[in-house]
C-alpha cells in the first residue's frame, strides 16, 4: 500500500475507535451497541457511506484543544433500508458522551439538509449527554440550528428519532420535533434535566427510569411512540416502520404484493359486536381481520389505549388506521387520545398515507378533570386534523357514533370520502337512556313511560338508517365484507385530488 493510502487507512481505523476501547467496552457492558454497530444493523449490508469522518471540534477552553477525537461524537452519512435511501446520524456516546458541539451539530445539519434536497427520510440514533458543556453557547447555537432544520424538514421527509441512551437537555428537543420517537427499554432516558437538578429545584426524589425511562414516556407522558426491548430489536422495527412510509411528501408509500385475497370475506366479523350495546369487544380483532396478513404496526400501544393508531396494508398499500377501542374507557375520546390520534392523522396526511377509521365512540369524556385539562381545545385538534386531511379517508362505524365524537371521527361532514356503517351502528346525539332522561325529564318517576320512550328513541336513532337516509352514510355493509369495501375504496380514491384555498398555514388549536 502506498504511503498516502496507508495514511488514509490509519486515519479511518483511528476514527472508528471513537472514544477508545475502554469506553466501547463500557457501552457494551450497559447492553448498548456503538454508533457504528447500530448503523450496521439498520441499513442494508454494505450500503452505508459515511461522511465527515475526519471532522473535529474547534473548542480550546478547558483543555479541549488537546482532546480531539475524529468524527466528534457523531457518525453521519447515507445508506439504504430495503433498497431505499435514508440519511442517518448516530451519536457516539464513547466520545464526550455523545454531547453536541458546534462541529457535531454541523455534521447533523449536513445530512439533514441533503435529505430534504434529495427527498429521503432522516433517522437520528440519539445517545447524548446534551450540549457539550465545554463549548457553552456555541453548542446551544448548534442545537438551535438543528431545531430549525427539523422544522424545515417537517412534512417534507419523514424524521424518526430512536433514543438509545441518556438524552438530556437539548438532546430531547430535536427528537421532540420529529415525527416519531422510539425508545429502548432500560437503557434510554429522556429528560429536560436529570434527577439531581430535579432534587435541587423541586425536592423530588426520582430515579432516571421514573423521570424519563422508556416506560414513563410510552405510558405516562406519551412522548415516546414505541418501546423496544434492546438495540437490535429497535433497529429491526425501525426498518419495518420505514416500509410503510414514502421517502418524501411528493411520493407514495411503497406497495407490496400480498398473498391475502383482496375480497376475503371474514364471516366472524358478523358476530363481533355483542348483543348488549354496552358490552365491550376488542377493536384490535377487527383491525387484524381486515388488514393484509394481520400485520399491524401499532404506534403508542401503551398510551391512551382508548384509541388505537398504527400502520397496516390493505391490498399491499399502506394505510394509517385510527380506531376507538371499546375495551378502554368504552372508547371515549379524552384529551390524551385526541392528541395521540390528531398527530397521527397529520403525519399520514403529510405523507400521502390514506386514513381508515373504525368508529365506536360514545362521545367525549365528561368531567372536571377533562374540562380543566382543556378537552375542548384538545378534542378540536383531532377534528381539525381530520377536516384538514386531504388524503383518502374511509370510515366504518361499527357501533356507537354519538354526539360531537361522531362528527370528529372522519364523518362525511368533514369530508370523509367513503363512510360506511355496519347494521349494528348507532348514530345519534347520545345514548337512548341519556337522551330520554333529558327530553322526558317529567316522566322520570314513571319507569314504564321511560322504558317506552327509550325504546322509541332507540328505534329512531340507535341504528344507521336515519344517517343513511340523510346521505351521511354512503352504505350500510355486512361486517364480513369490510375488507373488500376498504380495498375497493382505496383503489377508487387513488387518484383523489382536491385543492383548498390559498393560505400561509392554518391555525390548528395547539
Ligand atoms: C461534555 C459530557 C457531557 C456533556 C457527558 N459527558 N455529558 N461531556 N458535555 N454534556 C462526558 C462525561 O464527561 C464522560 O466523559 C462521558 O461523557 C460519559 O459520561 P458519564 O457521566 O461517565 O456517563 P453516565 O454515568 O452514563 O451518565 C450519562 C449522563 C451524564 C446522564 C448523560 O453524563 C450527564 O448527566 N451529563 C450531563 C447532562 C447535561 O446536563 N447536559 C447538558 C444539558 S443542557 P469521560 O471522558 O469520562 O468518558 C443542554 C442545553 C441545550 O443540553 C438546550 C437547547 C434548547
Amino acid at each position: 500500500m502506498s504511503e498516502t493510502n496507508q495514511k488514509l487507512e490509519d486515519m479511518r481505523l483511528k476514527a472508528v475507535q471513537g472514544g477508545g476501547h475502554r469506553r466501547i467496552e463500557s457501552q457494551h457492558k450497559k447492553g448498548k451497541l456503538t454508533a457504528r454497530e447500530r448503523i450496521d444493523i439498520l441499513v442494508d449490508e454494505g450500503s452505508f457511506e459515511e461522511w465527515d469522518m475526519f471532522v473535529e471540534h474547534r473548542a480550546v477552553d478547558f483543555g479541549m484543544n488537546n482532546k480531539k477525537i475524529l468524527g466528534d461524537g457523531v457518525v453521519t452519512g447515507v445508506g439504504k433500508v430495503n433498497g431505499r435511501t435514508v440519511f442517518i446520524f448516530s451519536q457516539d456516546f464513547t466520545v464526550f458522551g455523545g454531547s453536541l458541539s458546534e462541529s457535531h451539530a454541523k455534521k447533523i445539519l449536513k445530512v439533514m439538509e441533503k435529505a430534504v434536497q434529495v427527498g429521503a427520510p432522516i433517522i437520528g440514533l440519539n445517545d447524548s449527554g446534551g450540549a457539550r458543556i465545554q463549548e457553552g453557547v456555541a453548542s446551544l447555537g448548534g442545537y438551535a440550528d438543528v431545531f430549525y432544520q427539523n422544522v424545515l424538514a417537517s412534512g417534507v421527509v419523514p424524521q424518526i428519532s430512536m433514543i438509545m441512551g441518556p438524552c438530556a437537555g437539548g438532546a430531547v428537543y430535536s427528537p421532540a420535533m420529529t415525527d416519531f420517537i422510539f425508545m429502548v427499554k432500560d437503557t434510554s432516558y429522556m429528560y429536560v434535566t436529570g434527577p439531581d437538578v430535579v432534587k435541587t429545584v423541586t425536592h423530588e426524589n426520582v430515579t432516571h427510569e421514573e423521570l424519563g425511562g422508556a416506560i414513563t414516556h410510552s405510558s405516562k407522558s406519551g412522548v415516546a411512540d414505541c418501546v423496544f426491548d434492546n438495540d437490535i430489536d429497535s433497529l429491526i422495527q425501525l426498518r419495518k416502520l420505514l416500509s410503510f412510509l414514502p421517502l418524501n411528501n411528493k411520493s407514495s408509500p411503497p406497495s407490496f404484493d400480498s398473498i391475502d385475497p383482496n375480497d376475503r370475506i371474514e364471516t366472524s366479523l358478523d358476530t363481533l359486536i355483542p348483543d348488549n350495546s354496552n358490552k365491550p369487544y376488542d377493536m384490535k380483532e377487527l383491525i387484524l381481520k381486515v388488514i393484509d396478513e394481520e400485520d399491524f404496526f401499532e404506534i403508542g400501544q401503551n398510551y391512551a389505549k382508548n384509541i388505537i393508531i398504527g400502520f397496516a396494508r390493505v391490498g399491499g398499500e399502506s394505510v394509517g388506521i385510527i380506531a376507538n377501542q371499546p375495551m378502554v374507557l368504552a372508547g371515549c375520546l379524552d384529551i390524551e387520545s385526541s392528541v395521540k390520534a390528531a398527530r397521527f392523522v397529520r403525519f399520514c396526511d403529510c405523507f400521502n398515507i390514506p386514513l381508515v377509521t373504525f368508529v365506536d365512540v360514545p362521545g367525549f369524556m365528561p368531567g372536571t378533570e377533562q374540562e380543566y385539562g382543556g378537552i375542548i381545545k384538545h378534542g378540536a385538534k383531532l377534528l381539525f386534523a381530520y377536516a384538514e386531511a386531504t388524503v383518502p379517508k374511509i370510515t366504518i362505524i361499527t357501533r356507537k357514533a354519538y354526539g360531537g365524537a361522531y362528527d370528529v371521527m372522519s364523518s362525511k361532514h368533514i369530508k370523509g370520502d367513503l363512510n360506511y356503517a355496519w347494521p349494528s351502528a348507532e348514530i345519534a346525539v347520545m345514548g337512548a337512556k341519556g337522551a330520554v332522561e333529558i327530553i322526558f325529564r317529567e316522566d322520570l318517576d314513571n319507569p314504564e313511560k321511560i322504558q317506552k320512550r327509550t325504546k322509541e328513541y332507540e328505534d329512531n336513532f340507535a341504528n344507521p338508517y336515519k344517517a343513511a337516509s340523510l346521505g351521511f352514510i354512503d352504505d350500510i355493509i355486512f361486517p364480513k365484507d369490510t375488507r373488500k369495501y376498504i380495498f375497493n375504496g382505496l383503489k377508487l380514491l387513488k387518484t383523489k385530488n382536491i385543492s383548498g384555498v390559498w393560505k400561509k398555514h392554518s391555525n390548528i388549536p395547539l
